[in-house]
C-alpha cells in the first residue's frame, strides 16, 4: 500500500536488524504501525507475539488482518459470498434509476467533457443519492463524502456496499476490511494520497478517467488474495491508540520497533478516506480535500513542531521504563516536524547503556508541510538507531 514513511523498501536491512534483536524478546511492539508492513514481516518471520498499534484505525485494521491470524483460508468462497451480498445491495440502489447502474456510471469517453461529467457526478452524489440511502438505511460515508471527487459514483457505492456487507467470521472480516482499505487507497483519484482530489481541468482529465475506471471489485479481490495467504507464526494483537498504550503491553526484555511521524502535517489529513472506510461513519466533509474536521481526526504530537521533541523523549522514556530494546527509524535530517535522528540519539544516550546508529539511503515523501522543496520525494538518509537498556 502507498503510505508516507512506508518501510517496505528498507526491510532488507531493517528486517535483519529486527530479527537479530528479536531473539531475546518475548513480544515485539510496532506502536506506529502505519501500512503494517513491518508488523506483517515480524508476524510472518518470528515466533514472537506482535503487538501493533497506531492512532489511526485503518493502520490497526491492516495489522490485525495478519498479526491476529495464524491460519490461512481459501479466499475464493469468502470473496464469492461477500461480493454477492454487496452486489445485491448496489443493485437495490441502482433499481431506483431507469437504466439501473448505467444511469449512475459517468460517461468518460471524452476528456474534453471532464468538467461536466465530474460536476454531474458530484451533484448526483450530493443531491440524488442521499434520498435513496435514506430509504434503504445503512451508512454510505464514501459515496456521501467522496463520490464525484476521489471516486466515481459507482466506485463509491461499491466500496460502501462492501463495507456494509463484510463477512461475519472474525478472521475473514479482518482480511476483508484490510483489503478494502488497500483498494480505497489504490483507487483514489488524487496526485499523492487523499489530501486533495484531482480537479477536472484539461490537464488532469486523463488522471481522473484513469482512476475512475479502476475496477473496485478487482482491487478488493486482488488485495484479499494477497493478504489471505499471510499468517502470523504466533497470534499477536492490534489495538488503536497512542504509542504509550501499545508499549504498556510489553514486559522486561521485549523489543520495540518505533517509526514515528516525521511530517509536520497530521497523517489524518492524507489518509482520511482509509479511516472513513475502516470506521464506516458518515461525516460532514471540509475543504478541498473533503476531510473530516480536525476534532474528528486523529492528531499526533509528533506532527506539531511545538510538541514533537517532547513526544520523542516520552517515547524513549516509555521504552526504558519497560527495559525494552528500541529500534527506531527516522530521517537523519530535514524532517518537516523539526526533528532529526540526533534528537533521539542525544537524549537516548542519557538513558540507555548502548546506542548505535546505522544510516541507510532512502527517500521520503514531503507531501504536506515542507514549503522549501515541492518535489514529491526527496533523497535522504534514514537512520536506524538501536537503543539497548
Ligand atoms: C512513519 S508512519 C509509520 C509507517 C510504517 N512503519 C510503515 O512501514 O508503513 C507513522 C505512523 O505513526 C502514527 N502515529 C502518529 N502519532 C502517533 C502516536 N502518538 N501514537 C501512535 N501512532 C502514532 C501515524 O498515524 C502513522 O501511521
Amino acid at each position: 500500500m502507498k503510505y508516507m514513511g512506508h518501510k517496505g523498501k528498507m526491510l532488507p536491512v531493517l528486517g535483519d536488524i529486527l530479527l537479530h534483536y528479536a531473539d531475546g524478546a518475548g513480544k515485539i511492539a510496532d506502536p506506529f504501525c502505519g501500512s503494517a508492513t513491518v508488523s506483517w514481516f515480524l508476524a510472518e518471520n518470528t515466533d514472537k507475539e506482535i503487538v501493533a498499534g497506531d492512532i489511526q484505525s485503518f493502520a490497526v485494521a491492516r495489522a490485525k488482518a495478519v498479526v491476529e491470524r495464524t491460519e490461512s483460508f481459501d479466499p475464493d468462497r469468502m470473496i464469492e459470498s461477500w461480493f454477492a451480498r454487496a452486489t445485491s445491495l448496489v443493485g437495490q440502489i441502482a433499481s431506483h434509476f431507469p437504466n439501473n447502474l448505467r444511469s449512475i456510471e459517468p460517461n468518460l469517453t471524452d476528456p474534453k467533457q471532464i468538467k461536466q461529467v465530474v460536476t454531474q457526478s458530484r451533484n448526483f452524489c450530493r443531491d440524488v443519492l442521499p434520498a435513496v440511502f435514506d430509504d434503504l438505511g445503512g451508512a454510505w460515508p464514501i459515496s456521501k463524502a467522496y463520490g464525484g471527487y476521489y471516486y466515481s459514483p459507482v466506485q463509491s457505492l461499491v466500496f460502501d456496499a462492501l463495507r456494509q456487507c463484510l463477512p461475519s467470521d472474525t478472521n475473514k472480516r479482518k482480511v476483508a476490511l484490510a483489503a478494502l482499505v488497500e483498494a480505497v487507497s489504490r483507487a483514489a483519484a488524487a496526485p499523492g494520497h487523499t489530501a486533495q482530489p484531482f480537479q477536472p481541468t484539461a490537464s488532469s482529465a486523463k488522471y481522473i478517467i484513469e482512476a475512475w475506471t479502476r475496477n473496485s471489485w478487482s482491487l478488493v479481490k486482488n488485495a484479499v488474495e494477497e493478504i489471505s495467504t499471510r499468517t502470523a507464526l504466533v497470534k499477536g494483537k492490534g489495538s488503536v491508540g497512542d504509542f504509550r498504550k501499545t508499549i504498556a503491553h510489553l514486559n522486561e526484555g521485549d523489543l520495540v520497533f518505533a517509526d514515528p511521524p516525521y511530517s509536520g502535517v497530521h497523517y489524518s489529513r492524507f489518509y482520511h478516506a482509509l479511516e472513513t472506510v475502516t470506521r464506516g461513519i458518515e461525516f460532514e466533509p471540509e475543504g478541498r480535500g473533503r476531510y473530516p474536521s480536525i476534532d474528528k481526526r486523529p492528531s499526533s504530537e509528533f506532527s506539531k513542531k511545538t510538541t514533537a521533541k517532547q513526544a520523542a523523549k516520552q517515547l524513549l522514556d516509555a521504552c526504558l521504563t519497560k527495559r525494552a530494546t528500541l529500534i527506531l527509524t527516522f530521517p537523519t535530517v530535514g524532517a518537516s516536524n523539526g526533528l532529526g535522528s540526533n534528537d533521539f540519539v542525544e537524549y537516548g544516550r542519557t538513558l540507555f547503556s548502548d546506542v548505535h546508529v546505522e544510516e541507510v539511503e532512502s527517500d521520503f515523501s514531503t507531501l504536506g508541510g515542507n514549503k522549501k522543496h515541492r518535489e514529491a520525494r526527496q533523497a535522504c538518509n534514514e537512520s536506524i538507531i538501536c537503543f539497548v537498556p
